[in-house]
């Protein structure tokens, strides 16, 4: 970004250092949004500047709570300390009880503690202080996701010429739903501080026009522009994709590896679903269409097996807690009425699973059975389909994912019967309708990844200074 510099700013953080038998080890986290930016952060040589999550992160920063990180050129990573009330209310609180449910729709499941919008408010001052500490007047600032929705402002108050841009990462829902929120104009007046947001789809774009117009903004809809005291904000949808060739590589004993996991759980046809252990992913639903398909479908009893893993998270958070016995609950019955003689229906697995990991089950897949009851984008869609050999994607039609990926087989989550006749017609197709389905998915992965994101977001965001829709 020539001379100004580029300072990153998420709640996540790319690397963590952790102590294992006394020693520091530094980690390189995995996710979308980390791997895709990681060689951007490279190149700028800027600052990245996230939540320490790690056991050891602070033991290996400088005064000014920083540490370069370990590839090949480094960058720095400054880190914000959170204290476990701070995570509480900020994070577990505001971030997961009130924002997560409120953008996916899920009014009942919100918590509108006054206590959280305290720490919510807090904390999103320190990652500002922390951002304006690093930034230079005319420096780039990238905010990202919904945990950092004041941020744009407060930095703005301090520094009126700073380039501010926000990438939100989930859907951006209806008005009916926002609306729910009591600080709901603070939250969208002070995100348009910002000069450019993108969001994942069109109509995450369009509902958030909406919600601006409702607390009175100007709303320009051919220019996707909006106006508010006196500032512009450019808003756009650039959809997330995956870093395709690090899916698609094939490892020299890949067949090996393939082979082993189909013996393992001795069937001929896998079926396989992935997810962070979260309401929204539709667990409970997809659990219902495997057990209406041995039953509706015997033929499959000891010839398909579902395998599905499911990563921990937000733990500190009682809906996810009632989940987690809930999918236990319903496994053990279904497994408890249809296991047979070595054969088990579901195999399930509750813990994160390395992309190294990852990639054999995505080759032995016949079919991801990817059915969130809504997603903002849904990247492991992307990930099994530049990983398939000649597999099947079932895919919700409530993904944003869904917006791009016709040749998928698309689904309503909720309709038990409609998924379980899907599923029957993915394991029935005939080889050559499923390459051509999977060419055409393939392609577009292909063309519309990381880089492609990325480069488009940057593109468009200086885009508007370049055009004077903003004027810095
Ligand atoms: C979503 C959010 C990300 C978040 C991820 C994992 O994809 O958009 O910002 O990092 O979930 O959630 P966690 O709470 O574990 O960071």
């Amino acid at each position: 970004m020539n001379n100004n510099r580029l300072i990153l700013v998420s709640n996540g953080e790319p690397y963590a250092h952790e102590k294992k038998n006394g020693k520091i080890k530094c980690i390189k986290l995995a996710g979308g949004l980390t791997t895709g930016l990681d060689p951007l952060m490279q190149e700028e040589k800027g600052v990245w500047v996230a939540w320490g999550r790690g056991q050891a992160d602070f033991e290996v920063v400088d005064e000014n709570s920083k540490v370069i990180v370990p590839d090949k050129d480094g960058y720095e990573l400054k880190r914000i300390k959170l204290s476990k009330k701070d995570i509480a209310g900020f994070y577990h609180g505001f971030s997961n009880e009130i924002l997560w449910p409120i953008c996916h729709s899920f009014i009942e499941k919100a918590n509108f503690k006054r206590e959280y919008w305290d720490a919510y408010e807090r904390i999103n001052q320190r990652y500002a202080e922390a951002a304006l500490e690093e930034a230079n007047a005319d420096d780039y600032i990238w905010i990202h996701d919904y945990h950092l929705a004041l941020v744009p402002e407060l930095i703005r108050q301090k520094n009126k010429k700073t380039r501010l841009a926000f990438f939100w990462h989930i859907p951006w829902p209806a008005w009916e739903s926002f609306r729910t929120i009591p600080w709901r104009n603070i939250l969208i007046r002070q995100i348009l501080a910002s000069d450019f947001i993108a969001f994942h789809t069109q109509s995450y774009v369009k509902n958030f026009l909406n919600c601006a117009q409702k607390i009175g903004a100007e709303i320009d809809r051919k220019k996707n522009t909006i106006k508010f005291n006196g500032h512009q904000t450019k808003v756009t949808a650039i959809p997330l994709g995956v870093d395709y060739q690090s899916f698609a590589v094939k490892s020299k004993d890949m067949d090996q590896k393939v082979k082993k996991i189909k013996e393992l759980y001795s069937a001929e046809k896998l079926i396989f679903g992935v997810d962070r252990l979260d309401y929204t992913k539709g667990i409970l639903e997809r659990l219902q269409a495997v057990d209406h398909l041995f039953e509706k479908h015997p033929e499959y009893i000891k010839k398909v097996t579902l395998v599905q893993r499911v990563s921990p998270s937000r733990t500190g958070v009682e809906e996810y807690q009632d989940m987690r016995e809930e999918i236990n609950r319903t496994i053990g019955d279904i497994n408890g009425r249809y296991q047979r003689d070595g054969w088990t229906p579901i195999k399930y697995f509750h813990q994160f699973m390395e992309q190294d990991d990852l990639l054999p089950y995505y080759n032995a897949a016949d079919v991801a059975l990817i059915t969130p009851l809504i997603d903002g984008m849904n990247l492991v869609a992307k990930e099994y389909v530049a990983a398939s050999n000649n597999g099947m994607l079932i895919l919700s039609e409530f993904a944003g994912a869904a917006e791009a990926m016709k040749d998928a087989l698309q689904v309503n989550p909720y309709d038990v019967e409609g998924v379980t006749e899907t599923i029957h017609q993915a394991l029935e197709m005939p080889e050559w309708e499923k390459t051509e389905r999977m060419h055409r998915l393939k392609e577009k992965v292909r063309k519309y990844d990381l880089n492609w994101w990325r480069d488009l977001f940057l593109k468009e965001w200086k885009g508007v200074y370049e055009q004077k829709i903003i004027h810095k």
